[in-house]
């Protein structure tokens, strides 16, 4: 574990996790909010499904341990914020930032923290015992002069492939049984293809696209060569890269034609109801599978190919936005949201592991259980798409060629501007 989150946030600190900004300090009256107010606005995009099963376990217990404030949910629904950080950006921009904001730990913090829009909360670590509750090097990367920006609540796994094992058997494939490679899953898809399953791979827009090449990458290049793409150590141009986009394209070929019109819970629908073999997100489908009282014995799930012995983290943090409405209130919210209760209350819903240390495996479901099993033995990679490697300028543009690859699916022109985006900050 100690080791694993060394090499986490080495992966971080490499792209830029957090740098020093003068901020204001919401203690010194609330700024722009009206400071009479009870209400605590609490900004995430957990709108629904699983997500908002989640958001509720810890709305739970925030009802019982700050029963002075009133919880007001600001959620905007979209997959990984695809809507929802558009808004929050507008608001922050006119100077009415919610109680407190959803951020990923790493370079997407970095930017909020850089256009001094998220209060120092260091201080609470020390109040709420925290300093004690997360591992020190975890609380040792998170620092920058002494400061620290925001509370995590979960760590989540973004390279997992989901499988329904029924449609598997068509094509006779073991559905416990993750390929090897990239090129053995499109042997797999192949036959799946021929066994009459037009559109083996469900995909959907955006962020999916961008976790679906972040794991062809992954897998290809190694997690060190993989971690080097965020950090500048390794190539864009590469021929290693282009060997991989390629694949990238094949997979691409199995996929269903909408896949630029609907978010990645339609396409685990997809799954679920035979349409599809697999789909390959982040761990937040566990929850849905909870939510959707999807049986355990109706899916599988493994690392995505040529990946097993990485995870792929983000993390989802808390912010006490500069000038934010009742910050008292708000610091409540993170202590909820920072405390034993609170993470057991999310993470068992959220199909997240807790970020702190002292959770009891047992507690929680078993798709989380093997999750905290990997995450104190494997090694340890970023993610762009979930802010943990890359910053949200450097996100959008990888987005918007991504987009234009799905139609036009010129690779050199993806690669180009792959390599561009990260030379930009
Ligand atoms: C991520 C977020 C997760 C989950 C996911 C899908 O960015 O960290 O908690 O919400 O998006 O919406």
């Amino acid at each position: 574990m100690r080791g694993g989150l060394s090499k986490t946030f080495a992966v971080l600190g490499a792209a830029g996790l957090l740098a020093v900004s003068a901020c204001g300090n919401s203690d010194d009256g609330g700024g722009s909010g009206d400071t009479a107010t009870k209400d605590v606005t609490v900004f995430t995009w957990w709108a629904d499904g699983g997500e908002k099963a989640g958001l509720d376990g810890l709305v739970s217990v925030f009802k019982t341990d700050c029963k002075d404030y009133n919880f007001v949910n600001s959620a905007v629904a979209g997959g990984a914020g695809a809507n929802a950080k558009q808004v929050l950006a507008n608001d922050l921009q006119a100077g009415k930032p919610p109680s407190t904001f959803q951020a990923h730990a790493g370079a997407e913090l970095k930017d909020y923290i850089n256009a001094g829009q998220v209060d120092d909360v260091s201080g609470l670590y020390k109040d709420f015992g925290l300093d004690k509750a997360f591992p020190q090097n975890l609380i040792d990367q998170l620092t920058v002069d002494g400061k620290i920006y925001s509370i995590p609540a979960n760590v989540h796994r973004a390279n997992v492939v989901w499988t329904n094992p029924d449609v598997l058997k068509k094509a006779s494939i073991d559905a416990t049984k993750a390929p090897a490679t990239v090129d053995a899953w499109i042997a797999d898809l192949t036959k799946l293809k021929n066994a009459g399953v037009k559109a083996p791979l469900a995909v959907s827009k955006g962020f999916a696209q961008e976790m679906l090449v972040e794991a062809v990458l992954l897998g290809e290049l190694g997690t060190d060569t993989f971690n080097g793409l965020w950090d500048g150590k390794t190539d864009w141009a590469g021929a290693n890269v282009t060997a991989a986009l390629n694949k990238y394209k094949t997979l691409l070929s199995f996929t269903n034609v909408d896949r630029e019109s609907i978010d990645w819970s339609d396409a685990l629908g997809y799954v679920n109801k035979g349409q599809a073999g697999y789909t390959l997100m982040g761990d937040w489908v566990a929850a849905q599978q909870l939510a959707d009282k999807v049986p355990d014995s109706k899916y599988t799930y493994w690392p995505s190919p040529g990946s097993a012995g990485t995870f792929q983290f983000l993390a989802d943090s808390f912010t006490l936005p500069t000038n934010g409405q009742n910050p008292e209130g708000t610091k409540c919210w993170l202590k909820t949201v920072g405390s034993a209760e609170g993470q057991k209350a999310f993470n068992t819903k959220k199909g997240s592991i807790p970020a702190r240390s002292d959770a009891n495996a047992a507690d929680y479901p078993k798709y989380q259980q093997t999750a905290m099993a990997d995450w104190k033995k494997d090694k340890i990679a970023g993610s762009c798409a979930h802010g943990s490697a890359c910053s949200a300028g450097q996100n959008n543009d990888i987005l918007s060629a991504l987009s234009q690859f799905s139609g036009a699916q010129d690779v050199a022109k993806l690669q180009t501007a792959f390599g561009t985006a990260m030379k930009t900050s």
